[in-house]
């Protein structure tokens, strides 16, 4: 046999394809719903890797003898990666690790003693940033790719009891078949950017679970979905409604539809209730809200009352932590939101952390959750759609039971084309088969041909997402007098994004651009105008903090969007915040 030739992983531009087949989605995702969990979070060893020079040369097959016994020279050691602090983004960690786009090599142990035969254990990770690969005790277990959305593993015969080594391999890599691709008006942060667990399970678990208030707001209805095809009998217990049902399994899965006694969840009074499912040995609880949403005509209707959007559009962008959302800055963005008189927020444009939508729920706001199918994706390419899809499925898996997501956003800002249209209507009757509760939208963009709202994709939606922005990247707002006076959407229209720049500090008389006093004159003009409108049903302003992006750099911008009606501190209020405040105050049904 020929001795093994050290350089032969010079010459395999292939060395990516193996791991491609091991690749999770939302089939294989295992929400925590509630159950113990045992933290990875904390020190990792990161080793960056531009060149992909962990998968040419296999760095995960490496023991871990001591340098001074190494009998081949190496090209990565474990010990030698700097130590950081999981979830984080390494883009804000070091200075010279800011515009990093490549691979990083994530290494940890940890102990473990394997449960009695039969007990699964499932490996959690948040979200990284874009794709990444899991390495334990040196095998390959599984990757996923989606920036934005949690995925879980089975790891359980590859931990051994004892000692065991994890690797992850993250890589943020921007690309024209991704989703978003390479062109967005965000920051390209990289990393295990959200928490990561081990989650012991018996044999056969709950791998879904829902409680839906069906429309009238009469009647919920339970589903439960088993990890297997077992004939077995779920229970479902609400102790504050004196509820307590069995729910028969068949093939997997069952639901059963009781009356609903209980307090309707709304904005005004966010009331939850502890729901317990459990099947066999498997329990899980989770605080649930229970309300009706349904776009009727050209209004939005919450628990069978006509409802008016107000509220702002947010990234997922901190000075200090990138991409980590903690919560106490989800609970400050919250109370911004709430001292604008606001009910609403559009998570832009990704799908944000888990308890984004916990924490809604319990503050009571209304929430538009999305995937990136940003601008111009790769409508053409099946590899992309299967992307997309999956991404909206996971997210859809995670959030289902968050009475505060009243709507899936499928994209945003993208041409109306043939590819486009047959790419998007199909992630519509995605997001609907996969949950039919809740509204479907996307941000649209205006057909310029008509100057109406008009796009092809509106007749797959419930509700027409409108980016607009006459007064800022069109001068003046005649454009918006006739766009609106032009259009007949019959559907409601919620203004997915409207806003103008404003250096905070900068200010100026008239139309002067990025002063202070010019953003607070646009929402002026703006809303007066939205609001006397019939067919909209809410308005996300263009944003609440200005936020990171590489592609603005005058001096006004310096690497940041400047649309925030409070500054990257997201303490230093804009003249148009209290502006904002005043138009939502005065926006009746
Ligand atoms: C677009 C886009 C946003 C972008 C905004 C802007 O509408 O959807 O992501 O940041 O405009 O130009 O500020």
């Amino acid at each position: 046999m020929a001795a093994e030739d050290p350089f032969q992983h010079l010459h395999d531009e292939d060395y990516a394809r193996p791991y491609l087949a091991g690749l999770v989605g939302a089939e294989a995702y295992v929400p925590i719903h509630g159950r113990p969990v045992f933290s990875l979070d904390g020190d990792w060893r990161l080793t960056l890797d531009l060149f992909d020079e962990g998968l040419r040369q296999k760095w995960f097959l490496l023991d871990e003898t001591p340098p001074s016994q190494w009998s081949h020279p190496r090209d990565y050691e474990i010990e030698a990666g700097e130590l950081v602090s999981v979830p984080s983004c390494w883009n804000v960690l070091k200075p010279e690790w800011t515009y990093f786009e490549g691979a990083a090599w994530y290494t940890r142990h940890v102990d473990w003693q394997r449960g009695p035969a039969g007990e699964r254990s499932i490996l959690n990770i948040g979200a990284a940033n874009y794709s990444a690969l899991v390495f334990v005790n040196g095998s390959y277990v599984g990757g996923h790719r989606g920036g934005s959305t949690p995925f879980s593993l089975d790891v359980t015969d590859n931990l051994r009891d004892g000692r065991n080594r994890l690797q992850i391999m993250v890589e943020n890599r921007r690309s024209p078949n991704r989703v978003p691709m390479q062109h967005i008006d965000w920051f390209n942060y990289g990393g295990l950017y959200r928490d990561i667990s081990l989650m012991r399970l018996p044999a056969v678990f709950i791998r879904q679970a829902q409680a839906m208030l069906l429309p009238g707001g009469r009647e919920v209805r339970f589903s439960v979905v088993l990890s297997d095809a077992s004939n077995t009998t779920a229970q479902v217990d609400i102790p504050e409604l004196g509820l307590s049902l069995s729910v028969p399994i068949r093939n997997g899965k069952g639901e059963v539809t009781t009356p609903f006694a209980g307090q309707l969840w709304s904005p005004d009074a966010p009331r939850l209730y502890d729901v317990q499912f459990s099947c066999g040995a498997d329990r899980i609880s989770e605080r649930i809200g229970f309300r009706t949403i349904e776009a009727r005509g050209t209004d939005i209707l919450l628990n069978g009352e006509t409802i008016r959007l107000k509220g702002v559009c947010v990234h997922e962008d901190d000075l200090a932590l990138g991409k980590v959302s903690t919560e106490a800055d989800v609970r400050r963005r919250f109370h911004h939101v709430k001292e604008l008189g606001g009910n609403f927020l559009r998570l832009s444009h990704y799908p944000h952390h888990e308890h984004v939508a916990r924490i809604a729920d319990e503050m009571g706001l209304l929430l538009w959750a999305e995937i990136p199918v940003y601008w111009a994706i790769a409508f053409d390419n099946p590899e992309t759609y299967a992307d997309a899809e999956n991404q909206l499925r996971e997210l859809i898996a995670r959030d289902i039971n968050r009475a505060s997501v009243i709507l899936w956003g499928v994209g945003n800002e993208n041409a109306d084309t043939d590819a486009r249209l047959a790419f998007m209507s199909r992630l519509a009757q995605a997001a609907r088969r996969t949950d039919p509760t809740r509204l479907v939208g996307a941000a649209c963009l205006i057909n310029r041909e008509t100057f109406a709202i008009e796009d092809r994709l509106a007749e797959h939606l419930d509700v027409i997402g409108l980016n607009e922005y006459f007064g800022w990247y069109e001068p003046d707002f005649s454009g918006l007098d006739r766009l609106l006076a032009n259009s007949n959407p019959g559907k409601p229209v919620i203004v997915s994004e409207t806003g103008a720049d404003a250096l905070s500090g900068h200010r100026g008389a008239g139309r002067v651009l990025f002063t202070e006093d010019w953003q607070a004159e646009f929402y002026r003009q703006q809303v007066r105008r939205l609001a006397a409108t019939p067919y909209v049903a809410g308005i996300a302003a263009w944003l609440l903090y200005d936020f990171r992006t590489e592609r603005r750099q005058t001096g006004f911008q310096k690497g940041f969007n400047r649309k925030g009606l409070i500054a990257e501190d997201k303490t230093t209020r804009k003249l148009a915040f209290a502006v904002l405040a005043g138009l939502f105050a005065e926006w009746r049904t």
